[in-house]
């Protein structure tokens, strides 16, 4: 065939598989599709998007497609709910037929649909309902969460204190403090934080985020059967999972050997002893392969989240020190200076409360949620989403909503005070996204906001290397979540 036979030959084909393709989105399920840009076959809309920050190009194409539209991120379809009304009608109004959890081919060759935040139908509503019962203190010994963070937050000072006035990250120290918090919670004590095990613990964990985060584990969710041909570190989280399954499966043997049925310590102690009362039930979910599961979802879930948002406030608040010496102000007036701050104190803290909610709010830090899919074939509004597409809730559309939160770009506390100066709730304030697939570990997530924001505030004064003015808080945003730019600071005892 000459070439110019065979370049008309390749355009049919190129035409014929884009028509075919978009008859197929359109009749794919019995009805109406959301609109969205023209896909292509294989790739979908990767060229219209850019991958690096999904999150922006979501927000531009929401101008012209509106509150819920379709996109296709190489052939995985995604309907993208975008503005707090159809985050709303669809988590909390249809609850059930979006609770599913959308497939992300990372998670699922890891993971392999095993533990909470990947697993689906009656696994995960077993699971879940056991790991929020237990985190709400039912059944874990005799120190309470808020103990566990109060005193976590005791070695954090200490630590920040052997600074001695010198310029350092925060990101390991309060890495380690968050980290430590949830190995209270499951494995039962906190680490030393020089312990080798603890350190190689926190590297798996931070490695195994980073890929997520990464441009090439994004691509990997997209293009899994390419990718796996392709070197690079997401070939590494094979290694490091099976290493992080490792040492909890060691921390399971030993609470064996020392368990009393009567008095479980932790996380792990309540699922063995749950595992024990459902021997005889064909339908249970605890196993011990949803027992190291879950226990790793809650520490990966529960390390990088709580850490992040407080390195990214410390770096706000360094921007804004008329901000950070109101919270002064309120710390000594309501805490003073002798004892540790208690959960009590909260809602005598107004101005903290908001400080931290706009904290949340501001670094939005899952923008696009985690990916849910419906269980169902589902009608939402005047289309029809077929069972198992994937659903991308824009929280961040709802955390930036002008309505709600005028000048949304910038930082301001007055985002959650009324004109008394308490603190005004909002329904648009949903980093934890909503519903039933709502954020596991909110209740313990905001404990350690405000435990660890007010101790490291009522001891010491946070001071910036260069001027304030010239601090940028703009986010580093990714598909998973955002992060604040590297810096250093100092803290002065007070
Ligand atoms: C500032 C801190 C945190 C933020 C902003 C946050 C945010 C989120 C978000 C947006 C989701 C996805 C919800 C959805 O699918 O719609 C989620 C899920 C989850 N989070 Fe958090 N999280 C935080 C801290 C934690 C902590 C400390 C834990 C540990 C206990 C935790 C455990 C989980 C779990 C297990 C899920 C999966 C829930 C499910 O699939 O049913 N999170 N979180």
């Amino acid at each position: 065939m000459d070439p110019l036979g065979a370049t008309t030959v390749f355009l049919v084909i190129c035409v014929s598989c884009l028509l075919f393709f978009s008859a197929w989105r359109k009749m794919s399920g019995s009805g109406k599709l959301p609109p969205g840009p023209v896909a292509f076959p294989i790739i979908g809309n990767m060229l219209q998007l850019n991958v690096r920050n999904l999150p922006q190009s979501i927000h531009e194409l929401s101008a012209k497609y509106g509150p819920v539209f379709t996109i296709y991120l190489g052939s995985l379809r995604v309907v993208v709910l975008y503005g707090q009304e159809a985050v709303k009608e669809a988590l909390i109004d249809q609850g059930d037929e979006f609770s599913g959890r959308g497939k992300l081919a990372l998670a699922d060759k890891l993971i392999k649909g095993a533990g909470i935040i990947f697993s689906n139908g009656e696994r995960w509503k077993q699971l879940r309902r056991f790991a929020l019962t237990t985190l709400r203190n039912f059944g874990m010994g005799k120190k309470s969460i808020e103990e566990r963070i109060q005193e976590e937050a005791r070695f954090l000072v200490e630590r920040l204190r052997n600074t001695h006035e010198r310029p350092f990250d925060p990101t390991i120290p309060l890495t380690h403090a968050v980290s430590n918090i949830i190995c209270s919670i499951v494995f039962g004590d906190r680490f030393d934080y020089e312990d080798q095990k603890f350190l190689t613990l926190i590297k798996l964990t931070e490695e195994n985020n980073e890929v997520f985060r990464s441009l090439l584990g994004q691509l990997y969710n997209f293009f899994p059967t390419l990718m796996d041909y392709i070197p690079g570190p997401h070939q590494e989280l094979l290694k490091n999972s099976e290493e992080l399954r490792i040492f909890v499966l060691e921390r399971v043997k030993m609470h064996k050997e020392s368990l009393d049925l009567s008095c479980p310590r932790d996380f792990i102690d309540a699922f063995l002893i749950k595992m024990e009362q459902e021997q005889q039930n064909g339908q249970s979910e605890f196993n011990t392969e949803n027992l190291v599961r879950s226990t790793i979802d809650l520490f990966l879930a529960g390390t990088g989240t709580s850490s992040t948002t407080l390195r990214h406030g410390l770096l706000i608040l360094l921007k804004y020190p008329d901000i950070e010496e109101k919270v002064h102000e309120e710390i000594d007036r309501v805490i003073g200076r002798s004892r540790s701050p208690c959960m009590a104190d909260r809602s005598q803290m107004p101005y903290t409360d908001a400080v931290i909610h706009e904290i949340q709010r501001f670094v939005n830090l899952v923008p696009l949620s985690v990916p849910h899919a419906v269980t169902r074939d589902t009608h939402f509004r005047q289309y029809v989403i077929p069972k198992g597409t994937t659903i991308f809730p824009a929280l961040q559309s709802v955390l930036g909503d002008s309505r709600e939160f005028p000048k949304p770009e910038q930082f301001n506390p007055g985002h959650f005070l009324d004109e008394n100066g308490a603190f005004k709730k909002s329904d648009f304030f949903m980093p934890f996204s909503a519903g039933k697939r709502i954020c596991v570990g909110e209740g313990l997530a905001r404990m350690e906001l405000f435990l660890l924001l007010t101790t490291i505030l009522q001891n010491f004064t946070l001071k910036p290397l260069v001027d304030p003015k010239d601090i940028s808080i703009t986010l580093v945003t990714s598909f998973v979540s955002n992060a604040p730019k590297p810096y250093q600071l100092c803290v002065l005892p007070r």
